[in-house]
């Protein structure tokens, strides 16, 4: 039987206690068959979205964590502050952190690790640059990346792959571009890990890409935060 089909959304720095309105949205919304839905709102959000959300279908998650249990990190929060919150899944390793706080793949390595320890799956997010795909590189960076941010032996762990330039931008690349990368990336993976894809996701092209080879699900950002948009790249997803 064909794997469950994933689609995560991440509201990145979006949501206030009022986002709760689409949250009710998506919870009074039939999930379609063949669909898990997780939505991975700010930290700020995760306790009170868990709460509401708890006996639903849809899971909540979080998008980043630190390494460590607990100790002198000010600002930063655990994965088991996470977990202690309701958090089932928590993203790791996107470009925005990698970019915005000079994250490298041994670090990422280490909060995917973290996840896992607190009972978490990791969401472990990979994709290269515009500049690296003109110059040739895409499924080199790929390599990297998967090789120093993937632990080894973490049953259920989820890549997303996520080209930089398709974030935000409305630009999505090729059906055969997508096929190629998640073709490579499912070699280099345990049988079975699930790869998401992630950039400029939206109702109107949701099914086209969740159809290519080796995806299994979709990493949503912006059109994560209405609840109609989400639900329409859910039903894109349907079996
Ligand atoms: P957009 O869907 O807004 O392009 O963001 C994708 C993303 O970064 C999800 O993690």
């Amino acid at each position: 039987m064909e794997a469950m089909k994933l689609i995560a959304g991440n509201w990145k720095m979006n949501g206030l206690k009022a986002g709760a309105a689409e949250l009710e949205a998506l919870l009074a919304a039939e999930v379609p068959a063949g669909v898990e839905l997780l939505l991975c709102p700010p930290a700020t959000l995760v306790a009170a979205f868990a709460g509401l959300a708890e006996g639903s279908k849809l899971g909540i998650g979080a998008q980043d964590c630190h390494w460590e249990v607990s100790g002198a990190h000010t600002g930063d929060i655990s994965a088991e502050m996470l977990a202690d919150a309701g958090a089932r899944d928590i993203i790791v390793g996107h470009s925005e952190r990698r970019a915005d706080h000079g994250e490298t793949d041994a670090i990422v390595r280490r909060k995917a690790e973290a996840a896992h320890r607190a009972g978490c799956t990791p969401i472990v997010c990979v994709g290269e640059t515009l500049a690296e795909r003109d110059s040739g590189e895409t499924l080199a960076v790929i390599a990297r990346q998967l090789e120093g941010s993937v632990p080894e032996g973490i049953a259920g762990l989820v890549v997303a792959y996520e080209p930089v330039w398709a974030i935000g931008t409305g630009r999505t690349p090729t059906t055969e571009q997508v096929r190629q990368v998640h073709a490579a990336i499912a070699a280099r993976m345990p049988a079975g890990t699930r790869i998401l894809y992630g950039g400029s996701v939206k109702p109107a092209n949701a099914a086209e890409l969740l159809s290519v080879p080796h995806v299994h699900g979709a990493l949503v950002g912006g059109a994560s935060l209405k609840a109609a948009d989400f639900l329409a790249i859910a039903a894109g997803a349907a079996t």
